[in-house]
């Protein structure tokens, strides 16, 4: 029997309380195919392990969590730890260390989930996001000098090498050739001189390789009028890792909402784990009511099936959210519903169970 090896960091807030459903529904899953089999391992890391140790993981985290086939995530983030250090020591280390140079976010419309669009048809919402995960304007390069001085000056470095801005690239024109879709590269070339000029020249060079993929390129400020305006012009779509971040929440907005935005943290060499999360946060302001809403961190799961080559399983979890959004009894109070986290998991593998059996 397969058995795959998951390291669970709850996180914050109501990290632990969506995984807890995330969780189930594994479990479930593999329960009703007697092919693989799932362990979790937890580990405590977050903003109170932050509290109680002075910092965000253990001195050797990265290598324990290395052992792992994947990293199942909650939320990290609380009031009393800046946001800048649970990020940088805790989120964005396991993703440098472990070079998930890959973030995979789904931007599609669900049967059943809010159409917040006029003049839009459901189907016309159905993008894979494919952001630079590694470097660009995140790689944390620059300086801070004259700190409180007169003369203070800032620098925050964008970071495009060419290994890092070809590979994610080459990565989005495989998916698309693979789905049989069309690939759109976004930047800002007329503005970023040196990074963008530089991407999208790289765009270029790679889609040679690549005749039988259409494209499309757009400036990041007309794509995120476009995505309002006429969102079936988007199918896959690769761009940097700010630009990622800001439009798929635009995109989970389109979506559904927030709590429905699922991500994929990819290291497609398979040398290090993955990871997988919802993009939503702690919530601090719901946390502990137990009524924080699952479906984004149960999507999650389904894409850790998918990385597993499970994908029948995974699209059968997908399947299960959809159904739960069409029947509209069981939601959490974002989508206008009553029901608890807790019910919403359990109805979810309920419907697991009745397409399974
Ligand atoms: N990946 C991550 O771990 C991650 C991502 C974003 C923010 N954060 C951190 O989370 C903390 C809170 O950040 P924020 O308030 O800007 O963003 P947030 O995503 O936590 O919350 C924004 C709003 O959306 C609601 N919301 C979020 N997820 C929900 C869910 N599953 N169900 C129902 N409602 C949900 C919240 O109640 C809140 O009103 C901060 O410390 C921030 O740094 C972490």
């Amino acid at each position: 029997m397969k058995q795959f090896k998951i390291a669970v960091i709850a996180g914050d807030g109501i990290g632990p309380e969506v995984i807890n459903e995330g969780i189930k529904v594994l479990k479930n899953v593999a329960e009703l195919d007697s092919g693989f089999q799932l362990d979790f391992t937890y580990f405590p890391y977050g903003c109170e392990f932050y509290a109680e140790n002075g910092r965000m993981m253990d001195d050797d985290g990265i290598d324990k969590l290395k052992a792992f086939d994947a990293i199942y995530l909650g939320a990290v983030g609380f009031p009393g730890v800046p946001d800048h250090i649970s990020l940088w020591e805790l989120l964005l280390k396991i993703r440098k260390s472990f070079d998930q140079y890959v973030n995979i976010r789904p931007v599609t419309l669900l049967k059943g989930a809010h159409l917040p669009l006029v003049d839009v048809k459901r189907e016309d919402i159905d993008m894979l996001f494919i952001r630079e995960n590694s470097e660009g304007e995140y790689s944390g390069a620059g300086d801070w000098l004259f700190k409180g001085q007169e003369n203070e000056v800032v620098l925050q470095n964008g970071v495009f090498s060419r290994k890092g801005t070809e590979r994610i690239i080459r990565y989005a024109f495989e998916t698309a050739k693979k789905e049989g879709r069309s690939l759109t590269s976004i930047s800002k070339a007329n503005a970023l001189n040196y990074s963008m000029v530089f991407w999208d020249q790289v765009f270029e060079e790679v889609s040679r390789e690549y005749p039988e993929v259409e494209t499309a390129s757009y400036l990041v400020d007309a794509a995120a009028m476009l995505m309002i305006k006429d969102p079936k012009r988007f199918e896959v779509v690769v761009t940097s890792n700010l630009f990622g971040d800001i439009l798929t929440d635009l995109g989970a907005a389109l979506a559904g909402g927030i709590g429905l935005a699922a991500g994929a943290n990819i290291n497609p060499q398979r040398d290090s784990p993955s990871m997988f999360e919802p993009i939503h946060g702690s919530a601090p302001d719901i946390a502990g009511k137990g009524i924080a809403n699952p479906l984004a961190s149960i999507w999650s799961a389904s894409q850790m099936l998918d990385f597993f080559g499970y994908e029948a399983h995974g699209k059968i979890v997908l399947d299960a959210i959809e159904q739960l959004l069409l029947e509209a009894r069981v939601l959490t109070p974002d989508m206008n519903g009553t029901a608890s986290t807790s019910e919403v998991g359990d109805r979810v593998t309920d419907i697991i169970e009745s397409i399974l059996l």
